[in-house]
């Protein structure tokens, strides 16, 4: 899966020469969010082809990210002549990329689309890598299939203001990636000062944290191995994330990667003997840099049914993980024992100082 990825100050420049690549003369419709239509569809206008362009403009959050936006966006293609001809393109976070690119992959057995992330989340994960999909009675990513983008834009033009929680929430996936890539890669993630931020430097970690992915998806498009370790911090992850949903509260995903990603290591220390220094590093950054995870023991029995329904394990009784022996060194389909994992919850939580 071959996917084209360009980094750049100047989106509107490069989308250009994209849709030039493309030979796309002008049958282009670009899906997007009220809120990226208002702050991000200007960053990339300046070409007749994105001014003229038919725009579909779907309601922000994960919601949204439905069977009726679906059905939306076809009757909007048919409805305005779209052929297999046409050119999409994605303009926003996560729900876009994912909807705009599973719209895509399955109007007409498919159009060509090209994703433009307009959050750090989506830029390091979910616009790069294939992965399309929605929700679907009740379930994150339920119906979906692989379509790589075309290409995907990654412009810090699109975050170089950002909330914390949205830089914390992308910079969970940074970590991940670090800890899959190597020692050194770790060792910069965590050295940079998220207080400051400072747009350089973190346009340089982008790029790596994004080169890292798309190394793991070149040699594992379709997930039969090596991609399951992009898992990393995410069965925990998904279950913090369930708890605050049932609780009214939302996660913003990231976030809960990084507390997920403490508990991995918990494991990973356990089971394949993690280097406790560099558990206690990775611990101490999320402790300095995020809020406190928002669970105590009494939630535990919950947490540990989420991850019972985990779309990664083979069985209920067999919990999944991807652990490390070091970083840069993953073993995944890790089986946990619900008696294990609750002793990782504790530990994490006293290294969260919860
Ligand atoms: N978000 C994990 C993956 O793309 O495989």
């Amino acid at each position: 899966m071959a996917q084209k990825i360009i980094f750049t100050d100047t989106p509107a420049r490069a989308l250009t020469e994209q849709l030039d690549e493309l030979g796309c003369k002008g049958a282009l419709t670009i899906i997007t969010d009220s809120n990226t239509r208002r702050d991000c569809l200007p960053l990339i206008s300046g070409d007749s082809r994105i001014d003229g362009a038919g725009v579909i403009e779907l309601e922000p959050g994960d919601d949204n990210k439905s069977l009726t936006s679906l059905s939306e966006i076809w009757n909007y293609l048919c409805c305005h002549g779209a052929t297999r001809h046409s050119v999409i393109v994605n303009l926003g976070g996560g729900m876009i990329t994912d909807i705009g690119g599973f719209a895509a992959a399955t109007f007409k057995r498919g159009v060509r689309f090209i994703n433009v992330p307009t959050s750090l989340l989506a830029a390091i994960d979910a616009a790069v890598g294939g992965k399309t999909g929605i929700n679907f009675n009740g379930l994150k990513n339920e119906i979906g299939s692989f379509a790589p983008a075309c290409s995907v834009i990654v412009s810090s033009a699109f975050y170089g203001t950002l909330p914390r929680t949205e830089l914390l929430s992308g910079y969970g996936e940074v970590l991940k990636h670090a800890l899959l890539d190597s020692p050194e890669a770790l060792g910069q993630a965590l050295e940079f000062d998220l207080s400051e931020a400072d747009p350089a430097l973190l346009s340089g970690i982008l790029e790596n944290s994004v080169g890292v992915k798309r190394r793991i998806v070149a040699e594992d498009p379709f997930e039969h191995g090596l991609r399951r370790s992009l898992n990393l911090g995410h069965t925990a992850a998904h279950a913090f994330e369930s708890l605050a949903m049932e609780a009214g509260r939302t996660e913003p995903h990231g976030i809960a990667v990084a507390h997920g990603i403490v508990v991995d290591l918990v494991l990973s220390h356990l089971n394949l003997g993690f280097p406790s220094d560099t558990l206690q590093a990775v611990a101490s950054f999320v402790r300095e840099n995020y809020p406190a995870p928002a669970f105590d023991c009494k939630d535990y029995p919950r947490l540990i049914e989420f991850m019972q329904h985990d779309k990664k394990n083979t069985s209920p009784d067999a919990i999944n993980f991807t652990l490390l022996r070091k970083p840069g060194d993953v073993q995944t389909d890790c089986i946990v024992s619900p008696e294990q994992i609750k002793v990782a919850f504790d530990i994490a939580r006293d290294l969260l100082g919860v």
